[in-house]
């Protein structure tokens, strides 16, 4: 790397406390409008740059790379999922590619179970009501929703977020049972009284709530499809604050319409950031956008992850949170 002050180009607005510290380190060059970059500017910002940070709202293709030059040396994504980049074509380039696994598991996890929450027990429908002036007394059969406690709990994908969800399930009582590429620990499964299901088919026909954990590659996209959507149950609930694209969302759709499925709520969709018309529509969904990690703290978890990646790579070592592409 150069002797003089490395240059990083962050795409999007970080925490101010993060933007400081890396303008202190680096010669960093901040994006202060917060305007999501075009192809053409990220290709251009790849160019200029030792450091690219981009976030999930960039889209780093084989052409931005190709047009990116021999500068280009490291891009620290601010974020763990890395399904923007094309991490084959970066590292087969000889850039390296690092994430920030970890930091945002607790938070991520919580906004999981909130969704968990929201949905069968109906907490917009019970706020909205309130809010218009529709509460008028208690009544024993109005605004009933769908016992959590009990109920059997899917997690597709048990990496550390699905496993934080687990326990956060187990805590409120549910059954948990887990479909992953192969099984956790046995002392995991065993503390979180999990079920492992090798077959995805079968364990989605048998839960009431199925929680989307695992990330977005080549594999899972669509994990989701309309048949298997089909296998789930009638008065089940799909949860999703992982990626979009895992579950087919036109399917999912005609599935929430048709009462084939209980009701659905997501923090991440299949076409970011536009969502389906028909989605907002539906009575039986709880939507967000895209916040499972919004915390401040959080967000400052994955500016210094940032920082410790570049710094430990402008200093000759492996910086600890490399993507490596067999991993994906
Ligand atoms: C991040 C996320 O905030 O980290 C991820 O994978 O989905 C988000 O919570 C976003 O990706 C920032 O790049």
């Amino acid at each position: 790397m150069p002797r003089t002050k490395v240059k990083v180009i962050v795409t999007r607005r970080l925490p101010e406390p993060v933007e400081t510290r890396m303008s202190e380190l680096f010669d960093t060059e901040l994006n202060t409008t917060d305007a999501p970059m075009s192809l053409d500017q990220l290709a251009d910002a790849a160019s200029r740059c030792d450091v690219l940070v981009p976030t999930v709202t960039d889209k780093i293709d084989g052409r931005v790379l190709a047009r990116a030059g021999e500068r280009l040396r490291l891009i620290a994504q601010f974020g763990a999922g890395v399904d923007n980049i094309d991490v084959q074509s970066a590292v087969s380039r000889g850039v390296t590619v690092t994430n920030t696994p970890g930091v945002l598991t607790e938070d991520t996890a919580d906004m999981t179970m909130a969704l968990i929450l929201a949905v069968p027990r109906r907490i917009l429908d019970g706020a909205a009501a309130l809010q218009s002036g529709q509460f008028t007394g208690w009544t024993p059969t109005w605004m009933l929703g769908r016992r959590i406690h009990g109920k059997r709990l899917g997690i597709i994908g048990m990496g550390r977020i699905g496993q934080a969800v687990a326990k956060r399930g187990k805590a409120f009582g549910l059954q948990i049972h887990y479909h992953n590429r192969k099984p956790v620990r046995a002392a995991t499964a065993e503390a979180l009284e999990a079920t492992y299901w090798d077959s995805l088919d079968q364990m989605l026909s048998r839960m009431d709530i199925v929680s989307v954990n695992c990330p977005h590659t080549p594999a899972t996209f669509h994990l989701l499809s309309a048949r298997r959507i089909k296998l789930m149950k009638p008065d089940a609930y799909l949860v999703n604050t992982a990626r979009g694209e895992i579950i087919d969302e036109a399917a999912m759709i005609r599935a929430l319409e048709a009462g084939e499925l209980a009701g659905a709520g997501l923090d991440v969709y299949e076409n970011e950031p536009v969502v389906n018309p028909k989605l907002r529509v539906l009575k039986n969904v709880v939507l967000l956008p895209h916040m499972g990690s919004a915390t401040l703290e959080g967000r400052i978890d994955m500016g210094e992850k940032v920082i410790i990646n570049i710094k430990t790579f402008i200093d000759g070592h492996k910086p600890p949170d490399r993507v490596i592409p067999a991993m994906l």
